[in-house]
Order: C-alpha cells, then sequence, then structure tokens
C-alpha cells in the first residue's frame, strides 16, 4: 500500500468519525480499505492472494505493473477500450466459463431442514398477517451479483479498477462474482421457490454509459430489459436502484466524480435515460444506495481519484453529500416530470438511507445527546433535506461549519420533497455514549477521534451494553458492527416513521447476517446449516409484524440482503451474506439453499396475506 493511500485514510477515518473500532468490512463501514494483515480480533488474517472463481478464465494477459497510478482520461479522446488498458495493465479482468445454468429454469429445491426453533418463540405473533400488498423480497446490487465487468460494452467503475490496481487492499475484483449477467434466468427460478414478490437491484450505470455520459450502450440497456421482463414473468416486482456506489471511472478520472456538481448533471442524464426505457415496467425506483456510507469514504480508492480545486480528503465527504442531495434532487425532479407529461407510467422515487439512531447507553442527558447527535449525522443529514424542510440538521450544520457547503435555497427547493417513500436498510440497531471528554468539547475539536458526531467509538458495536456485556448475538466478526439487535427494532421503526413520516410508508430496503465463521466451514451440510442467519430473520420478522399490528407503524415491505453470497467490495468473495450458498470453487457456480432460505420462505408463507405470496 502506498504512503499515498495510508495517509490519505488515516485523514478520512478523522473526518466522517468512522469509529476508532473500524475494520475491513461491515455494513457502515463495509467499503473501507483492507489493512494488510487483520487486527480483528478473534481472527487470522485474511489470506493474501485474491480469491476468484473457479469460473474465471482469463480475458487478457498480464504485464505485472506495478507502479502507482492515477487513471488518465482526456475527454473526447479516452475510450473505454483505454481504460480497460489501464486496468488490464495491471492484472486481467477475467471471465466466467460457461455453464448450463445459463437460461436454465431447473433446480433441485431439497426437502425442508431439519426444524431448529421451537414453534413456541413465534407464539406472540401467530396468526398475525402482514398487510395485503406487502412487499416480500431480496436485495442485491450490480457491481456484487452481475460479474461480465467488461462485456457487451460495459465501462470501468471505480470497483472494476481499484481491486486490480491496488490487489493488496482487496480480497479479489468483481470480474465474475455470481455470474448473474448470464444466470440470471436459473436465478430468478430459484427465488420464485422462496415466494418472494420483489426483487431489488441495481443498475450499472457504466453498462449503460459506459463512460457516465456521451455515447449510450444499447447492449446495457438490453441486459436489464430482459432481468426486468424475467422477474416480471416469475412475478417478482423488481426495485430498481440507479447508484449502488459503482462510480464510472471515467467521470472520477475527469472531474472527481462526486466530488463536483459536474455528477449532477450526468447522473440525471443516466437516470433519464433509465426513466425513459424501463418506466413502463418499473413501478418503484431508488436514486442512491446509502449515501452516507458511500460519502464517508468517498475520498479514498477507489470511491474518487481526483479531487477538484478546494477540495481535500477532509471536507471531501461533505462535497459529496451536498452533490449527491442536488444530483437525487434532479433525477426525481426529472422523474416526476416524465411521468406528468404521460412519457412514463407513475410510480414512486426515493433514495435508500442506512445505520439507525442508538439506544442511548444510559439515561443521562449526555448519552441521549449522543444518540440524537448520532442520528442527525448519520441518517438527518439527508433524510431532513429531502422529507422536512431542504436544509441539513442544525447540529450537522454547527459542528461542520465551512466543511458543509450550504444548500442554497433553490437547492433546498429542490430536494425539499423529493420522495414519495422512507426507506432504510436497517441491520442493526447499536448504543451511543457520549465522548470521553463531553460532547461539548468534542464538537469543538475537528481532531477528536469521535468528532463530529461525538459519541464514544469504543461502546458502539459489539460490547455496546453497559456492565461489560456483548450488546446481542454477534456476526461473523469481519462484520463486528453487526449485532442480532431484535430487541431495539420496534423503537428504532417508531422513531423513523415519527420523524420521516411519508405517505409512501416506510420501507426495510436491506437487512440481513453474516454468519460467524462461515468462511472457514468445508462441508457443505456445514456451510447451508445457517442457524444464526435463521434466527435473525425470524427474529426480525417477528418484529416487524408487531409493530405494524401493536405500534401501528406503515411498514410496506422488507427485503433481506441478500439472495445469495456475493462480492462483499473489500471483503471480495469471502463474507457471506447470502440466503443461497454459491460454490465458489466449482467452475459452474452452483448455488445451494441454506436452511435460511427455508426459514423466510416458510415465516413469510404464514403471514402474508395468501394472494402476495408468489406461488
Ligand atoms: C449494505 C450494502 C450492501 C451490502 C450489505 C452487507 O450496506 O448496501 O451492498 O454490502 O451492506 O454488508
Amino acid at each position: 500500500m502506498s504512503m499515498r493511500f495510508l495517509s490519505l485514510f488515516a485523514c478520512i477515518s478523522l473526518a466522517f468519525a468512522l469509529p476508532q473500532t473500524q475494520v475491513s468490512g461491515g455494513n457502515s463501514y463495509n467499503i473501507s480499505i483492507l489493512s494488510p494483515t487483520s487486527d480483528i480480533p478473534g481472527t487470522t488474517p485474511p489470506t493474501t492472494g485474491s480469491p476468484t472463481s473457479a469460473a474465471a478464465t482469463t480475458s487478457a494477459t498480464s504485464t505485472g505493473a506495478t507502479d502507482s497510478p492515477t487513471p488518465t482520461f482526456v475527454a473526447g479522446k479516452t475510450t473505454v477500450e483505454d481504460l480497460w488498458a489501464q486496468i488490464e495493465k495491471y492484472s486481467p479482468v477475467l471471465v466466467a466459463a460457461k455453464s448450463n445454468l445459463t437460461d436454465s429454469t431447473k433446480f433441485d429445491l431439497p426437502p425442508n431442514p431439519p426444524t431448529f426453533l421451537p414453534s413456541y418463540l413465534s407464539e406472540n405473533t401467530k396468526g398475525l398477517k402482514f398487510p395485503k400488498g406487502f412487499r416480500y423480497g431480496v436485495a442485491s446490487a450490480a457491481t456484487q451479483v452481475e460479474g461480465a465487468a467488461k462485456e457487451d460494452g460495459k465501462g470501468p467503475s471505480v470497483w472494476d479498477y481499484g481491486p486490480h490496481v491496488y490487489p493488496d487492499l482487496y480480497l479479489g475484483a468483481p470480474d465474475v462474482t455470481d455470474d448473474f449477467y448470464h444466470r440470471y434466468v436459473n436465478d430468478f427460478a430459484r427465488l420464485k421457490a422462496m415466494g418472494v414478490n420483489t426483487f431489488s437491484l441495481s443498475l450499472s450505470w457504466t453498462r449503460i454509459y459506459p463512460l457516465g455520459s456521451g455515447q449510450v450502450n444499447e447492449a446495457g440497456l438490453k441486459f436489464y430489459d430482459k432481468v426486468i421482463d424475467e422477474a416480471i414473468k416469475n412475478d417478482i416486482q423488481p426495485i430498481v436502484t440507479l447508484f449502488h456506489w459503482d462510480t464510472p471511472l471515467a467521470l472520477s478520472a475527469q472531474y472527481g466524480s462526486f466530488m463536483s456538481m459536474n455528477i449532477t448533471d450526468d447522473f440525471n442524464n443516466y437516470a433519464e435515460t433509465a426513466f425513459r426505457r424501463y418506466g413502463d415496467r418499473v413501478k418503484v425506483w431508488i436514486t442512491f444506495n446509502e449515501p452516507r456510507v458511500f460519502c464517508s469514504q468517498t475520498a479514498g480508492n477507489p470511491y474518487n481519484l481526483n479531487f477538484p480545486s478546494g477540495i481535500n480528503a477532509t471536507n471531501a465527504p461533505y462535497h459529496c453529500s451536498h452533490n449527491l442531495l442536488v444530483a437525487h434532487g434532479k433525477a426525481v425532479k426529472t422523474y416526476r416530470s416524465l411521468v406528468k407529461e404521460g412519457t412514463i407510467k407513475a410510480g414512486q422515487i426515493a433514495f435508500k438511507g442506512d445505520d439507525n439512531k442508538p439506544t442511548p447507553w444510559s439515561n443521562s442527558p449526555e448519552d441521549i445527546e449522543a444518540s440524537n447527535r448520532h442520528a442527525d449525522f448519520f441518517i438527518g443529514i439527508f433524510a431532513k433535506p429531502v422529507y422536512i424542510d431542504g436544509d441539513y440538521p442544525t447540529t450537522c450544520k454547527e459542528t461542520l461549519g465551512s466543511f458543509l457547503p450550504e444548500l442554497t435555497p433553490e437547492e433546498q427547493k429542490l430536494i425539499k420533497g423529493s420522495a414519495d417513500f422512507y426507506a432504510q436498510d436497517l441491520y442493526r440497531i447499536n448504543t451511543a455514549k457520549a465522548a470521553p471528554n463531553g460532547i461539548k468539547a468534542c464538537a469543538g475539536n475537528v481532531t477528536d477521534p469521535n468528532w463530529p458526531a461525538c459519541q464514544d467509538g469504543r461502546v458502539e458495536y459489539s460490547s455496546g451494553a453497559p456492565g461489560g456485556w456483548g450488546y446481542g448475538q454477534q456476526a461473523d466478526p469481519r462484520s463486528n458492527w453487526l449485532v442480532n439487535s431484535w430487541f431495539a427494532i420496534r423503537e428504532q421503526l417508531k422513531y423513523l416513521s415519527k420523524t420521516y413520516p411519508t405517505k409512501g410508508g416506510l420501507y426495510i430496503s436491506e437487512f440481513g447476517w453474516a454468519e460467524a465463521f462461515e468462511n472457514q466451514r468445508t462441508e457443505q451440510y456445514q456451510i447451508v446449516s445457517d442457524y444464526g442467519r435463521e434466527t435473525y430473520y425470524r427474529d426480525y420478522l417477528n418484529e416487524f409484524l408487531l409493530s405494524i399490528h401493536q405500534d401501528g407503524v406503515d411498514l410496506r415491505g422488507v427485503f433481506a440482503w441478500s439472495l445469495y453470497d456475493n462480492y462483499e467490495w473489500a471483503l471480495g468473495l469471502t463474507q457471506k451474506f447470502g440466503l443461497q450458498y454459491v460454490n465458489f470453487t466449482d467452475p459452474a457456480l452452483p448455488r445451494h439453499f441454506k436452511r435460511s432460505f427455508y426459514a423466510m420462505r416458510d415465516i413469510m408463507q404464514h403471514h402474508l396475506q395468501p394472494e402476495d405470496f408468489n406461488k
């Protein structure tokens, strides 16, 4: 790792309040740069070298280049091929082996797994139903499942660049991953067996605009035509996210992507192309996935490679937030005018937030304030402008000062009201304790390790209960942020729906579990016996039902992350979140159902209105 990235990373951690306990992997921080050796308690260092799928074969020859690169892009001159060549100078982009799963709707559904949890555990929700029309689904993202990184004219994103050019920072590249690109027909057939009525996918911007703007790629557009049609054919409603972190490399090299206001027009143009093409079939749109996570990392490799003047690693996350909000606002405006003029069918649009309002560590006013501040910095910084009044929370403005660009009156007007429903990726709730030296001192000191939210980073996650207890059942230690916190879910849903009420209701747009040490299991029966994940889903679904029936929360849908194991960002194929196991060592990339797949199916079949369960 070059010194440049080491020092850059240090600055970013400081500026966007990444907790001291940050590790490689994790929902809030899951796209962080890997440390060369693991510093995670209870784990061994990640294996060196890139575990790539056995389905992969090389499409080019590596020249073994080792210099420290910045991609070159000259507008009007640099081609997609030039950009790929800059990547393949370091290592070849792999392609999937041909498989008989392509276009196949055949699969074996093994008999139900042996019973695990006693039925009295769900006694309190017996007979309760999810409301009519409830969206039950799974979620995915283009980079994480598609593969075919270089196929049919797709241009490179920053996620094609970073892992190839800095292989020490990533456990592999997403060249092939699950090869959804070729195997989606089989994948939908399998999903139907789970009874889902919804599939949340993202489009790859560079499949549609290989250079981010300019020439559109018809082959890329056709691919999503086929995917959307296949979903609908299976009675599965597609929900489409426009941006799940895969910034076009060309735009990053050209003007610093989300560091620049230029991104707003390029994003809007891409969004408009997608609305016009798929607006007849797609009724629910998401502009951005987890902007807070994305922007917290955007000053570093691979999210951005180029700072325009006046932007540095310290203020970059806030310029990103600002530009992204404006990009969201513009795209929503475009969407609504296309609907209004009758070009596309009416639907709904929003963005997906993440994180949570933590449980205060104690009843002390300072701990309660720490929890409120956390909610402002992690949720409110995007949600308040969109859902309430067009402007950032006061805490954020006061603490961040000139780091946070002001939203002009025109921008506020554009952003306010730019969402039809509220979507939150809600994996877990954590705890908040005031920073050790007090919130006031911390908030005024940009070098304080807990600045700007000013909660004590040491007790946020796993060690989050007073008395030295863990806060709840822990996931894989490499996702130390993830705790089965079912006991705090109802309060959270009450908070979200009260703070950001919408006519379109609330969606849990992602939730899921990284089973502890799943990656170290060697026997298939062990891998598919994911008791921790089964428990997690059972617990959360139970709480969702109670939240609807006892708290009156307008919850309209929940999407599990993820349909199968996939490319978990810097952790590559090694961190598993799937309801299905994918054997990446077999060239056919066979999928196998896990216990959790059956658990979700059975619970939802029991609690959905019969017509909402996809038979
Ligand atoms: C989410 C993210 C997904 C996935 C998941 C599990 O934050 O949107 O892409 O990585 O976390 O870590």
